[in-house]
């Protein structure tokens, strides 16, 4: 499977601070092509979700991110970013792996209990639409061992006890990113919402998540448009914003 214009063209760094701040320096000075990947092999300063950090060993891992032009999608709508580049790294780890992986709202990937790639997307607005999107991927592939501060990281390595080749991983993953956000562009957001919700990690069930300076419980119903993540509560239905609640993995 080969992707026609997810990766091309495609930059490689042995090192770079981070492929997304690269990426977003690239809109600023230029007008990349909807496609532009960037990749390295290490990141001095891989950036994470709500301003953390992303770290990983050398050339053990994968690191990219790729430059969209979602002109069609509304600013107001751009959860559905989210889920088709959720649903492509899990369709290409799945290719590697024998368990299934599962995405934790909103854009986590994991391996039972285990998160085995994390995503950053980062959208540049242009009025009411997307004028760019860079999609950061970060996905553990060939590492063994994780430095304890990492809360229950795994790796394709860990999930099979085999080393997989990094440049086959990334091609599989450009593909499938391709593949999904062509449904998005053909309008298919029904579909695109079902298979998120399908995959996602520990929907149906009681789930306890930090809350302001206490701990809630309650059973994970879905996601709404808008991609708060909703909870039901003594026959309450509420929606929750990524920076309101902290789920705890048991
Ligand atoms: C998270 O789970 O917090 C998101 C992690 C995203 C990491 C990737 S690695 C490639 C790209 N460049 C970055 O600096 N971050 C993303």
């Amino acid at each position: 499977m080969q992707s026609s214009y997810i990766g091309k063209p495609h930059s490689y760094f042995d090192v770079i601070d981070s492929t997304n701040s690269y990426a977003l320096e690239l809109i600023s000075k230029s007008n990349p092509s909807e496609g532009t990947a960037i990749s390295a092999g290490y990141q001095t300063n891989g950036r994470g979700q709500i301003g953390r950090k992303w770290d990983g060993e050398q050339d053990k891992n994968l690191y990219s991110s790729i430059i969209l032009k979602p002109a069609f999608i509304p600013a107001n709508d751009q959860f559905c970013l989210n889920q088709v580049v959720s649903l492509a790294v899990s369709s290409a780890i799945d290719d590697y792996i024998p368990k299934r992986s599962k995405i934790k709202w909103p854009n986590d990937i994991y391996i039972e209990n285990r998160k085995i790639c994390g995503i950053l997307i980062q959208n540049m607005l242009s009025g009411a639409n997307i004028q760019y999107s860079v999609i950061g991927i970060g996905i553990n592939i060939n590492q063994e061992e994780f430095h304890p501060d990492i809360p229950n990281p795994t790796s394709i390595y860990m999930e099979k006890n085999l080393y997989s080749d990094i440049t086959e991983v990334r091609n599989t993953l450009f593909s499938y990113v391709e593949y999904w956000y062509e449904m998005l562009k053909k309008d298919k957001k029904n579909e695109i919402n079902k298979c998120y919700h399908e995959n996602m990690y520990r929907i149906g069930q009681s789930t306890t998540f930090k809350y302001e300076n206490s701990y809630i419980r309650g059973t994970i119903e879905g996601v709404n448009d808008k991609g708060k993540l909703m909870l039901k509560k003594e026959n309450e239905i509420k929606a929750f914003n990524l920076n309101e609640i902290k789920m705890l993995i048991d």
